[in-house]
């Protein structure tokens, strides 16, 4: 029988008139089913939100004990969390267990940054006519912070929205991705189980029309952060008004393979940075540059890496390419596969789909208005795009609306740091893909990839106000 989910609000587990299923996304079996927030649910979370964050002043020191105990019950509970994962998301077991690892490490450096919270001199002094005064920061939190998380990271990209704003002293009200909600409801559990007040961590689980849009209309939240698309991250902009936002959106990663790069190791690293949990991943591969003069030992060496990653069922521990989200998300990416292939592209392996598993695929011959490569295809799909000149590349690469991270393969300095200076992405790694991401690393895009940067001391450098203090010593 599978498990009712309750909500997680004020400190209590509520249930409500309508409850939604939670399928297993490789067997399409009910996993579990969830409570569903209506109005006057969202309504009570965000006024016990405010109210805990008035009240429930909690010193720094408390903050990081509170992170650091949910940081090693994360770890106590981590076969049970990878397991939800692996069920509720399709991920592959070994990746979801990742996750876990990630998530622990994630609210231990949040739990470590509570204590490093600080404004600065400012010498006022030197103003004429204020050699009397004397002036500091201080950082205060900004108070209600909606947090929206996709479906990729259940647990991860959770933590790297509460875990910061609960560290700078903030209150929370989470809506977790509706196809994905009960390991965050469980996270809910750790909390509880690790001692925070009631009211400052609150979960309610929806729709994006329903709950989300009564979260942006809510004048009582302060800052939202958000994963998702782009279209959505403009919606929260258009309703938001001048509230402060960590937009974490689209991409559509580039990675260049330099004719001075290592074939080998780009080859390995790229089959494995761009099919992990089926290529729904913000940074995963997704545009392979090569330089025409190595291109086709490059592919036939890629095509022998892709060829040996397990696909299939992702309770198995060997998996490494399982279903997408849903079969519609799969038929979608058959469906910008072959619309390239009737417009000339060349699948040179992969393209097959069975239900919501879609096999690893790489494409060349693409054109560079074709979805598969301008859009963000969010599907284990790549295309490699051949090229003479770096700088041409470059200047192709960076026509994208879309800037989150890119990488570049190259034993040559000299190009690493010419693609440092002018690939327009919020991160660049140099002999990595893509797809390279430590939690306590500044973490997000630029242009349609959002704004603001997630990583706990990045986090709550925005989740924080700077106040100035002002001494007048005259009398
Ligand atoms: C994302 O998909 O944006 C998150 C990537 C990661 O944390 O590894």
């Amino acid at each position: 029988m599978s498990q009712v989910y309750k909500l997680y609000i004020n400190g209590q587990w509520i249930e409500t008139s309508e409850k939604k299923d939670v399928l297993d996304k490789y067997s399409q079996e009910v996993y579990g089913s969830v409570f569903q927030a209506g109005e006057d649910d969202v309504n009570r979370a965000v006024e016990s939100a405010q109210e805990a964050y008035r009240s429930k002043d909690l010193s720094p020191y408390e903050r990081f004990k509170v992170l650091q105990r949910v940081s090693e019950l994360l770890m106590e509970r981590k076969e049970e969390l990878a397991n939800c994962i692996t069920k509720e998301a399709g991920k592959p077991l070994k990746q979801a267990r990742n996750e876990i690892d990630r998530s622990a490490q994630t609210f231990e450096i949040a739990a470590e940054e509570a204590k490093r919270i600080h404004g600065e001199g400012v010498p006022v002094e030197a103003a004429p006519g204020s050699e009397n005064r004397m002036a500091f920061t201080i950082k205060v939190p900004v108070g209600v912070v909606g947090a929206i998380s996709p479906f990729n990271f259940p647990l991860n990209l959770v933590a790297h929205k509460v875990a910061p704003a609960l560290a700078a002293g903030n209150a929370v009200v989470l809506k977790p991705a509706s196809t994905t909600p009960i390991t965050a409801l469980k996270l809910a559990e750790v909390f509880e189980e690790a001692g925070l007040p009631a009211g400052l961590f609150n979960v309610v689980v929806g729709s994006g029309s329903t709950v989300g849009e009564q979260m942006m209309k809510d004048d009582r939240i302060n800052l939202f952060t958000f994963t998702g698309s782009a279209e959505v991250g403009l919606k929260l902009k258009q309703n938001t008004g001048l509230k402060k936002l960590i937009l974490e959106l689209g991409n559509n990663s580039p990675v260049i393979v330099d004719k001075e790069a290592d074939i080998d190791q780009a080859a390995k690293n790229i089959a494995q940075k761009s099919f992990a949990f089926a290529g729904q991943v913000c940074i995963s591969v997704q545009r392979i540059y090569v330089h025409d003069s190595i291109k086709e030992e490059f592919q036939g060496k890629l095509v022998e890496e892709v060829k040996q990653l397990k696909v299939g069922d992702p309770n198995d521990p060997d998996t490494d390419v399982g279903p997408m989200i849903a079969e519609k998300e799969a038929i979608r990416a058959e469906e910008w596969v072959n619309e390239a292939v009737k417009n000339g592209a060349e699948i040179i392996c992969g393209g097959e789909r069975n239900e919501a598993v879609m096999q690893p695929t790489i494409l060349g011959n693409v054109k560079k208005d074709m979805k598969v490569v301008c859009d963000e295809v969010f599907a284990p799909i790549v295309s490699i795009i051949s090229f003479t000149e770096i700088d041409a590349c470059i200047d192709e690469l960076n026509e994208s609306p879309y800037g989150l991270q890119g990488g570049i393969f190259t034993k040559n300095l000299d190009t690493a740091f010419y693609a440092a200076r002018k690939v327009q992405v919020g991160g660049l790694m140099i002999n990595d893909a893509s797809q390279y991401r430590v939690d306590l690393m500044p973490y997000g895009g630029i242009k349609d990839s959002g704004n603001g940067k997630e990583g706990p001391k990045y986090s709550i450098k925005e989740m924080t106000e700077e106040r100035l203090i002002v001494l007048n010593l005259e009398n």
